[in-house]
Protein backbone atom coordinates (compact mmCIF):
# COMPACT_ATOMS: atom_id res chain seq x y z
CA UNK A 1 0.00 0.00 0.00
CA UNK A 2 1.61 3.27 -1.17
CA UNK A 3 0.10 6.71 -0.83
CA UNK A 4 0.86 7.97 -3.91
CA UNK A 5 -0.87 11.23 -4.27
CA UNK A 6 -1.66 13.74 -1.07
CA UNK A 7 -4.31 12.01 0.04
CA UNK A 8 -4.93 8.32 0.85
CA UNK A 9 -8.19 7.07 1.47
CA UNK A 10 -8.17 4.78 4.48
CA UNK A 11 -11.20 3.62 4.14
CA UNK A 12 -14.81 4.14 2.25
CA UNK A 13 -17.90 2.65 2.36
CA UNK A 14 -19.43 5.14 0.08
CA UNK A 15 -20.83 7.56 3.37
CA UNK A 16 -17.51 7.49 5.41
CA UNK A 17 -14.54 7.70 4.64
CA UNK A 18 -11.14 8.11 6.59
CA UNK A 19 -8.05 9.79 4.74
CA UNK A 20 -4.47 10.81 5.32
CA UNK A 21 -2.70 13.27 4.12
CA UNK A 22 1.48 12.34 4.81
CA UNK A 23 2.99 14.68 2.61
CA UNK A 24 1.89 18.54 3.48
CA UNK A 25 5.13 19.04 5.24
CA UNK A 26 7.73 20.85 3.46
CA UNK A 27 11.15 22.70 4.68
CA UNK A 28 12.63 21.40 7.87
CA UNK A 29 9.74 20.64 9.80
CA UNK A 30 9.08 16.75 11.02
CA UNK A 31 7.05 14.57 8.66
CA UNK A 32 3.78 14.66 10.08
CA UNK A 33 0.10 12.79 8.82
CA UNK A 34 -3.31 14.85 9.31
CA UNK A 35 -6.70 13.20 9.06
CA UNK A 36 -9.84 13.96 7.48
CA UNK A 37 -13.24 11.82 8.86
CA UNK A 38 -16.61 12.19 6.89
CA UNK A 39 -19.24 11.03 7.44
CA UNK A 40 -22.17 12.24 4.62
CA UNK A 41 -21.85 16.13 5.16
CA UNK A 42 -19.85 15.84 8.63
CA UNK A 43 -16.04 16.23 8.97
CA UNK A 44 -13.40 16.52 11.84
CA UNK A 45 -10.19 16.59 11.11
CA UNK A 46 -7.62 15.14 13.26
CA UNK A 47 -4.05 16.50 14.04
CA UNK A 48 -4.13 19.22 11.55
CA UNK A 49 -0.76 20.54 12.38
CA UNK A 50 0.39 24.21 12.52
CA UNK A 51 0.91 27.07 9.42
CA UNK A 52 2.96 24.79 7.65
CA UNK A 53 0.51 22.88 6.69
CA UNK A 54 -2.99 24.65 7.29
CA UNK A 55 -3.17 26.36 3.91
CA UNK A 56 -2.41 22.95 2.07
CA UNK A 57 -4.69 20.96 3.77
CA UNK A 58 -7.54 23.40 3.78
CA UNK A 59 -7.32 23.04 0.35
CA UNK A 60 -7.33 19.18 0.14
CA UNK A 61 -10.19 19.24 2.84
CA UNK A 62 -12.05 21.51 0.18
CA UNK A 63 -12.28 18.99 -2.40
CA UNK A 64 -14.61 16.78 -0.17
CA UNK A 65 -16.54 19.02 2.02
CA UNK A 66 -16.21 22.76 2.31
CA UNK A 67 -13.94 23.57 4.74
CA UNK A 68 -15.53 26.50 6.81
CA UNK A 69 -17.77 23.54 7.55
CA UNK A 70 -15.99 21.43 9.31
CA UNK A 71 -17.69 20.00 12.54
CA UNK A 72 -14.53 19.14 15.08
CA UNK A 73 -10.50 19.55 14.99
CA UNK A 74 -9.49 16.95 17.30
CA UNK A 75 -6.40 17.58 18.82
CA UNK A 76 -4.74 14.93 20.18
CA UNK A 77 -2.96 16.38 22.67
CA UNK A 78 -0.60 20.36 22.43
CA UNK A 79 2.07 20.12 20.27
CA UNK A 80 2.85 22.73 17.17
CA UNK A 81 2.62 19.86 15.09
CA UNK A 82 -0.88 19.11 16.29
CA UNK A 83 -2.79 22.27 16.48
CA UNK A 84 -0.32 25.74 16.26
CA UNK A 85 -2.76 26.38 13.31
CA UNK A 86 -5.52 26.92 15.66
CA UNK A 87 -6.06 30.45 15.18
CA UNK A 88 -6.02 30.29 11.53
CA UNK A 89 -9.10 27.29 11.67
CA UNK A 90 -10.78 29.16 14.04
CA UNK A 91 -10.98 32.44 11.67
CA UNK A 92 -11.75 30.53 9.12
CA UNK A 93 -14.03 27.50 9.83
CA UNK A 94 -17.23 26.70 12.25
CA UNK A 95 -15.40 24.06 13.68
CA UNK A 96 -15.22 22.87 17.59
CA UNK A 97 -11.64 21.99 18.94
CA UNK A 98 -11.86 18.70 20.88
CA UNK A 99 -8.87 18.80 23.34
CA UNK A 100 -8.05 16.90 26.88
CA UNK A 101 -9.32 19.72 29.52
CA UNK A 102 -5.59 19.80 30.81
CA UNK A 103 -4.96 22.15 27.63
CA UNK A 104 -7.98 23.35 26.87
CA UNK A 105 -7.07 26.69 29.09
CA UNK A 106 -3.44 27.20 26.92
CA UNK A 107 -4.60 26.67 23.45
CA UNK A 108 -6.48 30.33 23.28
CA UNK A 109 -2.60 31.41 23.86
CA UNK A 110 -2.64 29.84 19.93
CA UNK A 111 -4.83 32.56 18.91
CA UNK A 112 -4.77 36.28 18.59
CA UNK A 113 -6.89 38.05 21.57
CA UNK A 114 -9.70 39.38 18.97
CA UNK A 115 -10.41 35.44 18.79
CA UNK A 116 -11.90 35.50 21.91
CA UNK A 117 -14.37 36.86 20.73
CA UNK A 118 -15.37 36.37 16.86
CA UNK A 119 -18.55 37.49 15.56
CA UNK A 120 -20.31 36.98 19.16
CA UNK A 121 -18.69 33.60 19.09
CA UNK A 122 -16.50 33.18 22.21
CA UNK A 123 -13.35 30.92 21.48
CA UNK A 124 -13.98 29.18 25.17
CA UNK A 125 -17.33 28.29 23.41
CA UNK A 126 -15.72 26.39 20.94
CA UNK A 127 -13.07 24.42 22.72
CA UNK A 128 -14.66 20.91 24.14
CA UNK A 129 -12.35 20.43 27.19
CA UNK A 130 -12.17 15.95 27.42
CA UNK A 131 -12.31 14.36 31.12
CA UNK A 132 -9.14 12.16 31.26
CA UNK A 133 -11.18 9.18 31.14
CA UNK A 134 -12.31 10.17 27.38
CA UNK A 135 -15.75 10.29 25.84
CA UNK A 136 -18.11 10.09 22.83
CA UNK A 137 -18.56 12.34 19.97
CA UNK A 138 -20.57 11.72 17.01
CA UNK A 139 -20.29 12.83 13.67
CA UNK A 140 -23.23 12.41 11.15
CA UNK A 141 -24.73 9.12 11.66
CA UNK A 142 -21.38 7.45 13.51
CA UNK A 143 -19.24 7.92 16.35
CA UNK A 144 -15.93 8.43 17.38
CA UNK A 145 -14.59 7.23 20.59
CA UNK A 146 -11.95 9.82 22.87
CA UNK A 147 -9.82 7.41 24.35
CA UNK A 148 -7.24 8.21 27.22
CA UNK A 149 -3.32 7.95 25.95
CA UNK A 150 -2.44 10.42 28.93
CA UNK A 151 1.67 10.67 29.36
CA UNK A 152 2.24 9.02 26.13
CA UNK A 153 3.28 11.30 25.63
CA UNK A 154 1.90 14.29 26.21
CA UNK A 155 0.38 14.63 30.17
CA UNK A 156 -3.08 15.33 28.44
CA UNK A 157 -2.94 13.14 25.67
CA UNK A 158 -6.09 11.59 23.61
CA UNK A 159 -6.42 8.77 20.57
CA UNK A 160 -9.34 8.69 18.40
CA UNK A 161 -10.89 5.49 17.62
CA UNK A 162 -13.20 5.31 14.66
CA UNK A 163 -16.15 2.96 15.36
CA UNK A 164 -17.42 2.40 11.24
CA UNK A 165 -13.68 2.24 10.00
CA UNK A 166 -12.19 0.18 13.18
CA UNK A 167 -9.00 2.75 12.91
CA UNK A 168 -7.32 3.77 15.82
CA UNK A 169 -5.42 7.47 15.35
CA UNK A 170 -2.49 7.19 17.48
CA UNK A 171 -1.12 10.31 17.57
CA UNK A 172 2.75 10.02 18.79
CA UNK A 173 2.34 6.64 19.84
CA UNK A 174 3.70 4.19 16.73
CA UNK A 175 5.19 7.42 15.37
CA UNK A 176 8.11 6.31 13.13
CA UNK A 177 10.50 8.63 11.48
CA UNK A 178 10.99 7.36 7.95
CA UNK A 179 13.30 8.78 4.74
CA UNK A 180 10.46 7.84 2.64
CA UNK A 181 6.94 6.51 1.61
CA UNK A 182 5.62 7.86 5.08
CA UNK A 183 2.20 6.37 4.03
CA UNK A 184 3.47 2.84 3.09
CA UNK A 185 2.11 0.34 5.58
CA UNK A 186 4.36 -1.38 7.89
CA UNK A 187 5.28 -4.67 6.02
CA UNK A 188 8.62 -5.99 7.79
CA UNK A 189 8.23 -5.46 12.10
CA UNK A 190 11.47 -5.90 13.26
CA UNK A 191 13.06 -4.07 10.11
CA UNK A 192 10.66 -1.01 11.07
CA UNK A 193 11.42 -0.78 14.64
CA UNK A 194 15.03 1.52 14.66
CA UNK A 195 12.41 4.02 13.23
CA UNK A 196 10.15 3.82 16.46
CA UNK A 197 12.48 2.92 19.28
CA UNK A 198 14.60 6.12 19.71
CA UNK A 199 11.19 8.14 19.50
CA UNK A 200 9.17 6.37 21.74
CA UNK A 201 12.16 5.87 24.43
CA UNK A 202 12.71 9.43 24.65
CA UNK A 203 9.05 10.54 24.35
CA UNK A 204 6.83 8.15 26.02
CA UNK A 205 6.45 8.08 29.92
CA UNK A 206 7.03 4.43 31.22
CA UNK A 207 6.50 0.58 30.15
CA UNK A 208 3.91 0.46 32.53
CA UNK A 209 1.48 3.42 31.07
CA UNK A 210 2.18 1.99 27.41
CA UNK A 211 1.20 -1.55 28.68
CA UNK A 212 -1.97 -0.20 30.37
CA UNK A 213 -2.75 1.80 26.93
CA UNK A 214 -1.98 -1.89 24.68
CA UNK A 215 -4.36 -3.47 27.25
CA UNK A 216 -7.29 -0.87 26.52
CA UNK A 217 -6.17 -1.08 23.09
CA UNK A 218 -6.97 -5.04 22.64
CA UNK A 219 -10.37 -4.41 23.84
CA UNK A 220 -10.89 -2.72 20.62
CA UNK A 221 -11.83 -4.00 17.16
CA UNK A 222 -8.85 -2.57 15.51
CA UNK A 223 -8.16 -2.96 11.67
CA UNK A 224 -5.46 -0.20 11.49
CA UNK A 225 -3.43 1.85 13.87
CA UNK A 226 -2.08 5.29 12.01
CA UNK A 227 0.37 7.09 13.98
CA UNK A 228 0.94 11.03 13.16
CA UNK A 229 4.61 10.16 11.98
CA UNK A 230 5.30 8.01 9.76
CA UNK A 231 3.62 4.70 8.69
CA UNK A 232 0.29 2.79 9.43
CA UNK A 233 0.58 -0.49 10.77
CA UNK A 234 -2.58 -2.05 9.22
CA UNK A 235 -3.96 -5.72 9.64
CA UNK A 236 -4.91 -7.59 13.21
CA UNK A 237 -1.34 -9.09 13.05
CA UNK A 238 0.80 -6.10 12.40
CA UNK A 239 -1.66 -4.24 15.06
CA UNK A 240 -0.99 -6.80 17.69
CA UNK A 241 2.91 -6.88 16.67
CA UNK A 242 2.85 -3.36 17.56
CA UNK A 243 0.96 -3.37 21.09
CA UNK A 244 3.59 -6.76 22.04
CA UNK A 245 6.61 -4.80 21.23
CA UNK A 246 5.49 -1.34 23.25
CA UNK A 247 3.69 -3.82 26.36
CA UNK A 248 7.53 -4.19 26.95
CA UNK A 249 9.73 -1.17 25.62
CA UNK A 250 11.25 0.13 28.53
CA UNK A 251 11.00 3.49 27.74
CA UNK A 252 10.70 7.56 29.29
CA UNK A 253 11.11 7.44 33.68
CA UNK A 254 12.27 3.67 33.18
CA UNK A 255 15.72 4.82 31.72
CA UNK A 256 16.29 7.93 34.05
CA UNK A 257 18.76 8.05 36.77
CA UNK A 258 20.71 10.93 38.57
CA UNK A 259 23.06 11.04 35.89
CA UNK A 260 20.21 12.76 33.80
CA UNK A 261 19.78 15.47 36.57
CA UNK A 262 22.72 16.96 36.58
CA UNK A 263 24.69 20.13 36.87
CA UNK A 264 27.45 19.92 33.66
CA UNK A 265 31.10 21.22 33.42
CA UNK A 266 30.24 24.52 31.68
CA UNK A 267 27.01 24.70 34.21
CA UNK A 268 30.17 24.79 37.17
CA UNK A 269 32.43 26.77 34.49
CA UNK A 270 29.65 29.39 34.28
CA UNK A 271 28.40 29.70 37.97
CA UNK A 272 32.58 29.85 39.02
CA UNK A 273 33.03 32.82 36.29
CA UNK A 274 30.06 34.93 37.78
CA UNK A 275 31.51 34.53 41.39
CA UNK A 276 34.94 35.56 40.11
CA UNK A 277 33.65 38.58 37.79
CA UNK A 278 31.09 39.91 39.65
CA UNK A 279 31.22 43.52 41.39
CA UNK A 280 28.91 46.35 42.22
CA UNK A 281 29.62 47.92 38.57
CA UNK A 282 29.22 44.99 36.65
CA UNK A 283 26.03 42.90 37.52
CA UNK A 284 27.04 38.63 37.28
CA UNK A 285 23.64 38.53 35.19
CA UNK A 286 26.04 40.88 32.12
CA UNK A 287 29.10 38.53 32.62
CA UNK A 288 26.73 34.84 32.00
CA UNK A 289 27.33 33.34 28.76
CA UNK A 290 25.07 31.07 27.19
CA UNK A 291 26.28 28.05 24.87
CA UNK A 292 25.59 28.45 21.41
FE1 LIG B 1 3.80 15.34 20.24
FE1 LIG C 1 3.88 14.60 16.76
Amino acid sequence: MVFASKAHMLFDDGDHKCMVFSELVKGSGIQANQFLILDGKHGATIDPGGDLTYAPLTLEIGKHMPAQKLDYILASHQDPDIIASLGRWMMQTQAKVVVSKLWSRFLPHLGASYLNDLNGRKLEDRIIPVADKGGVIELGDSSILILPAHFLHSVGNLHFYDIKSKILFSGDMGASLVDASPGQAVEDFEAHIPSMRGFHERYMCSRKVCRLWADMVRELDVEMIVPQHGRPFKGKAMVNRFLDWISSLSCGTDLLGEENYMLTREHKLALRMQDSHATPEAPPSRLLKFPG
